[in-house]
């Protein structure tokens, strides 16, 4: 499989007030799989959004290399190429609203290099049909709620082509129900068009449907692999502040109590299916 991104040996520091400086990298090694839907989890202030800055060159390497579909984010003459292949979603709808139409809204990238109109309606009726807007296409998107907000936003992504969507904490500003808009969006683009997706998330259950699972503390991958494997190391993920899902931590209490039970069963569904087998087991 190719890869989408290349991190080897990425190392970044922030300049500090005082003459020291504040480390976030200091050696971080990580491929991305191209059409792979990952999600990236840690508590705040483990690096996450410089990490994700540093996937379409809004930040560039102190030390190591961050390459993009074979681009050394650290070559000017890449930086435009990088932005068209790496879209980049942000947690605040309103800051990334740029116009009073939604398809004003969702054109606005693609116009801004120029591409032809007749191919501009095409990629915006695309993009909003993608993110399930298409009807919104004439309303005003500050009237829009937030989850619908943060479709626009991904379709305004969208509409620029790219191969890999980053989008961080695109949640955390949104309801439960635009959360799950917006989660199954993104997993929906992932499975049917083959864009990868990396989503930076505070919740747990966000994470269920990736493909993989990238636990991070201070700078460091402290777990990698596929959600059953990672969230299932519930000690791990409470040591550096993370948890599992809730479906998991039903698992483990019941677990504990003597049910043996799979801790894997990370759906709501594949939980409820656990429980069954139990309940029905100790009926029989
Ligand atoms: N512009 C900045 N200047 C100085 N320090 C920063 C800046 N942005 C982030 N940091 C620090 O870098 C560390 C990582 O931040 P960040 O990548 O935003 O973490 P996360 O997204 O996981 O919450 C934090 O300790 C944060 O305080
Ligand atoms: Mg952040």
């Amino acid at each position: 499989m190719e890869n989408a991104i290349e991190i080897r040996h990425l190392a970044y520091s922030y300049p500090d007030d005082t003459a020291t400086e504040h480390v976030v990298f200091q050696d971080l090694s990580l491929d991305i799989e191209q059409g792979s839907f990952v999600a990236v989890l840690g508590h705040n202030g483990c690096g996450k959004s410089t990490l994700a800055k540093h996937l379409n060159a809004i930040l560039l390497p102190e030390g190591g290399t961050v390459t993009v579909y074979g681009l050394d984010t650290k070559q000017e003459e890449n930086l435009l190429a990088i932005r068209q292949q790496v879209g980049m979603v942000f947690q605040n709808p309103d800051n990334q609203i740029v116009s009073n139409v939604v398809e004003e809204d969702v054109a606005f990238a693609p116009e801004n290099l120029g591409v032809p109109s007749e191919e501009i309606r095409r990629r915006v009726d695309e993009a909003l049909e993608a993110v399930g807007m298409a009807a919104y296409k004439k309303h005003a998107p500050h009237l829009l709620s937030g989850g619908q907000k943060q479709r626009v936003a991904i379709a305004g992504v969208l509409a620029m082509r790219p191969k890999t969507i980053v989008l961080d904490e695109p949640t955390a500003m949104l309801d439960p129900q635009g959360r799950q808009e917006v989660v199954s969006i993104v997993e929906k683009l992932s499975r049917e068009q083959n864009i990868t997706a990396i989503l930076i998330t505070h919740h747990m259950d966000e994470a269920i449907c990736a493909d993989r699972v990238i636990a991070m503390d201070d700078g460091k991958i402290i777990a990698d692999g596929a959600p059953k494997d990672v969230f299932t190391k519930i000690d791990l993920l409470q040591s550096v502040g993370l948890t599992a899902p809730q479906t998991t931590l039903l698992l483990k209490a019941l677990d504990d109590d003597g049910c043996a039970l799979p801790l894997d069963a990370l759906s709501v569904d594949d939980c409820a299916q656990a429980l069954f087998r139990q309940i029905s087991q100790a009926k029989a």
